[in-house]
């Protein structure tokens, strides 16, 4: 049975101070979630935002890591750092991560072994963009993302895996996957991780859309058979909003 899962992605939203503030309002909000209630500030703001999320149900993660343990690493932040300052998730390979700072599925790799070596549960991101997907090539693309990214994983730790399909065209545009395009390619997804990782982990592992999901539309996509949770960014800041989702 596969526990549902909300995560928020706040990007490079909220200083410290308002980080810390929204996860107060939050903690009211979705302390009677069924779900996974997970959020993902910047990283300067882990520390605090950990700190304020004690007690509650709210877990937290980081939305990028090197896979690095520690080095010259100018800017970067790795697993052990993530991990000793109690956060349990980490965003890894987001479309804005693939489209901005060029990250490759190699590097997704990289990282998702390096957080997964770390007990990290990497949320391993996966989507077509406009023109792929107008070009028919959707599946194609994402299953050289998956097979790319999901390389030689260690098969004991492979409880820990969640993705999220997040087609780019859907991201902060206000456009959401109809729920059954949304539950079809997460189908497919899962038919993939069999192939790549075992009819095991294929069942077990959690698999969330993302792209504009609110609290209007979170119950019709969170009933579909194939999606096990919700990745959220822009709704994700705001504390009513986002429990409106954890609540679907
Ligand atoms: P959005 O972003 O909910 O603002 O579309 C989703 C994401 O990028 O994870």
């Amino acid at each position: 049975m596969r526990k549902p899962l909300i995560a928020g992605n706040w990007k490079m939203n909220k200083t410290n101070r308002e980080a810390v503030a929204l996860i107060g309002e939050l903690a009211k909000v979705v302390k009677d979630a069924a779900c996974d209630v997970v959020v993902c500030p910047v990283s300067i703001c882990l520390s605090d935002v950990l700190k304020a999320a004690a007690g509650t149900n709210i877990k937290v993660g980081g939305q990028n890591m090197y896979h690095k343990d520690s080095g010259a690493y100018t800017g970067e932040v790795s697993p052990v750092m993530l991990k000793e300052l109690g956060a349990e998730y980490v965003i890894l390979g987001h479309s804005e991560r693939r489209q901005y700072f060029k990250e490759t599925d190699g590097d997704i790799n990289l990282k998702t072994k390096a957080a997964m070596a770390h007990g990290l549960k990497p949320i391993v991101c996966v989507g077509e963009t406009l023109e792929e997907r107008e070009a028919g090539t959707t599946y194609k693309v994402i299953e050289e993302q998956l097979s790319g990214s999901l390389n030689e994983l260690d098969p004991s730790k492979l409880e820990l895996l969640v993705i999220a399909y997040e087609p780019v065209w859907a991201i902060g545009t206000g456009k959401t996957a109809t729920s059954q395009d949304a539950n079809e390619v997460i189908g497919f997804i899962r038919k993939k991780l069999a192939e790549i990782l075992g009819a095991k982990a294929a069942e077990e592992t959690r698999i969330l859309y993302g792209g504009s999901v609110k609290g209007s539309n979170a119950t019709e996509l969170m009933n579909m058979p194939e999606i096990d949770g919700a990745l959220v960014g822009g709704a994700s800041l705001d504390a009513v909003e986002f429990g409106s989702i954890v609540n679907y």
